[in-house]
Formats: structure tokens, sequence, C-alpha cells
């Protein structure tokens, strides 16, 4: 099967009892047994669900892995990836990982004798140089949220083989129509699947994918045992959504382009960054590991606090909204939404800078998106 053909159709046969072309929802708790010691396959939903299997397969094929693990938040598989890990354990961390991953690595995990080394892995000589004896894990985001920085991923793979580190990869920006990280050696893709893979804004979700038999075996154990499942409704609705993954990306990516072009010779725009722009950094590195670069742009606005405030009270078709990746244009400026409670210097240490804002380029016209940021520009 090719890809686009994967995605719409690996994992999921007509239902054996109906013909049904679409999974039905299995919203039951339990299962019953025909005998002691016999079951269908299936004794209990925190356990296995027959449609979070399917999806489970789904996107584990389509992502080019051998097994999936789903989970009720993109957070949940994360926390459960680092489950793996021992106290006194290390991690090596890329430095503008999504903020709620930091915050759980600095504010939870922390407690639990884990350390972690945050590194601008756009440089892989910063992630070797940050391995101690005790470093178990490499968590690479890419592309990060929300500066929009690449990892060379081969380069990290080399790495992370020499001195026998796991390598996971946080892909959600990305998607597996843009990137497959198991092309380039990671151990372990994680995705939001709130995200792009869902497409909608309708769930919440995640999961972790893997080719080797050990890790999916315990992060089985870690489902299970800690409960962190999404609902057979949740799964359902992903499903659903996956199946234009194909075909959304590439407009949603389009689109991007269109926008970031707009905004590069924008005067009210100081700085922008869009992986499919010669301007990015990383722009030699993402063109080569990636098939396309996705729907996230970040920019810089001339005028700082006072001009995102402008400009997000003004927008009118773009929403706005922290999430990202859904079919819908999402706009924030963090100084003044999600990153609000973060002090100043503490915000700017991490390159989030006061006129800093990002958009989830939807799959709209984008003349309309172009024509909406354009009036909300001239009002700064
Ligand atoms: C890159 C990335 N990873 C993980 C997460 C967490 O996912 P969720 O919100 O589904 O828990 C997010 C959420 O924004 C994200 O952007």
């Amino acid at each position: 099967m090719k890809f686009d053909t994967k995605v719409v159709r690996a994992g999921i046969e007509p239902d054996p009892t109906t013909g049904a072309i679409v999974p039905p929802i299995y919203q039951t708790a339990t299962y019953v047994l025909p005998e002691v010691g016999r079951d269908l396959g299936f004794d209990y939903t925190r356990s296995a669900n027959p449609t979070r299997e399917i999806l489970e397969n789904n996107l584990a094929t389509i992502e080019g892995g051998r097994f999936g693990t789903c989970f009720s938040s993109g957070m949940s598989a994360v926390d459960s990836v680092l489950k793996l890990l021992k106290m006194g354990d290390h991690v090596v961390c890329s430095d503008d990982v999504y903020g709620g991953v930091s915050r759980h690595f600095n504010n939870i995990l922390v407690n639990y004798g884990l350390t972690f080394t945050y590194v601008d892995s756009s440089n892989p000589e910063n992630v070797e140089n940050a391995i101690t004896s005790e470093t178990k894990l490499f968590w690479i985001e890419t592309p990060t949220n929300p500066l929009l920085k690449i990892t060379d991923l081969n380069a990290i793979s080399k790495i992370a083989k020499k001195h026998q580190i796991l390598f996971g990869v946080d892909s959600t920006f990305a998607t597996p129509v843009f990137l497959r990280p198991f092309e380039f050696g990671a151990d372990i893709v994680m995705h939001s699947t709130t995200k792009y893979i869902s497409g909608h804004n309708q769930v919440i979700g995640g999961i972790i994918i893997t080719n080797d038999e050990e890790i999916h075996e315990r992060m089985k154990f870690v489902q299970k045992t800690i409960g962190a499942v999404p609902s057979p409704f949740d799964c359902w609705l992903t499903l659903i959504g996956v199946k234009t993954l194909h075909l959304r990306m590439e407009r949603h990516a389009s689109n991007a382009q269109a926008v970031a072009e707009f905004l590069e010779s924008h005067p009210q725009v100081e700085k922008i960054t869009y992986p499919g722009l010669k301007s990015h950094p990383q722009y030699g590195v993402a063109k080569e590991q990636m098939d396309g670069f996705s729907g996230m742009i970040s920019f810089e606005l001339k005028g700082g606090i006072p001009a995102g405030t402008t400009v997000m009270n003004n927008v009118k078709l773009c929403s706005l909204a922290e999430s990202l990746g859904a079919v819908e244009t999402m706009i924030t400026h963090p100084a003044t939404m999600t990153h609000v409670d973060v002090p100043a210097e503490e915000r700017h240490a991490r390159g989030l800078s006061d006129g800093l804002v990002r958009i989830s380029v939807g799959i709209e016209d984008p003349d309309d998106i172009i024509d909406d940021l354009k009036q909300a520009l001239e009002k700064v």
C-alpha cells in the first residue's frame, strides 16, 4: 500500500458482524467471557478496546512503525514514555519543546529523581555535549513549538546509537505526511493526536509508536496500569479525522507557504520563521528530511506587546485560540496569552519576544487568511 492509501485504509476492515465500512464505536467498559480463562481478545476497556485498537494499528502503519499505544492526551503519552526511566536517570531535551512538556518535566518528574538538560538540538553537538553517565533518553521535538527549530534526526540518531541512549521524537508539528522519524533511526515517535492527526479541534489525544517489542510491551503495561486511555468515541472521531490527513496537510502547507511569503515582505514584521522559507536557519535540514513544511508559522511584530495585542484584537477570520493543527486558522500571542504568567526575563531567555505571534494556518482559502492578517496588521 502506498502512503495515501494507508492513511485511508490501514488496519480498517469492514465490521465482521455487519459489514459497516466505518468501524463501530465499541462503547463498553467490559466484555463477557465465554468461559473461565478464555476471552474474545478483550476483557476490560482500560486494557484494550476494539475501536482503540483499530486506531492504534492505523496510526502505527501510517507512521511506518509496528506498534501503537493510544493515550488520553499528548501529555499522557509523553508521561508514559518517561515511565520507561528510573530514579537518577537523565534526559537531554530540545530547549524549545512545548511548554506543557517542560512544565511536566520541571515541576513533576524532577520530584521523582529524574533530571533534565535543555539544549538547542538544532545543533546536534549540543545534544552530545549534554550527555552524562546517567543519560537514558533524548527527547527531541521537531519542528519545535513555538519557534519552529528543526533538528537533524540522522545526526541525533548516530549520537544515540553511539552512547546507547533511547531516542524519542515528538513529531506532532510535522505529522507522518511530512516526516517519518523511524526512517532516521528514532526508537519512539509521539504525537499529540489533538492536533493535525485528528485535525478538526474535536478531541484531546496522544499516541506512542515504536518498532521495539519491549518498549511496546512497556507502553501497553503503562496504558492499562495508569489508565490514561482515550474514550472509544474519541478514538472513532480521530479515525474519521485521519482519513483526510494527507489532503489536509498538503493544503495546510501550501496555505502556510503563501502566508509566510506575505508576512516576509510586510513592513510591520520584524522577522518570520517558517521552515519552508530559505531564510529559516535550518531550511537545508528541513528540506532534506521532510516532505513538506507543515502549517505552523511564527513571526515577530515590530512594536512588541501593544502591536501583538492590536493584531490579536483585530483579526476576524483567524481565531484567537491556543491550540493548533486543525482546519481553522488559529493565532496566538504568547506574551499576552499562553505565556502571560511567565516573567518577561524568562520568556525572553527562551526566545519568546514580546512581539512573537504564532499562526496555525488552516485550510481555508489562502486569500481570506492573508486579507484578514493584512487588515489586522494595518491597525498596528
Ligand atoms: C508539540 C506538542 N507536543 C505535545 C503537546 C501536548 O499535547 P496535548 O495537548 O494533546 O496533551 C502539544 C500541545 O500543544 C504540542 O504542541
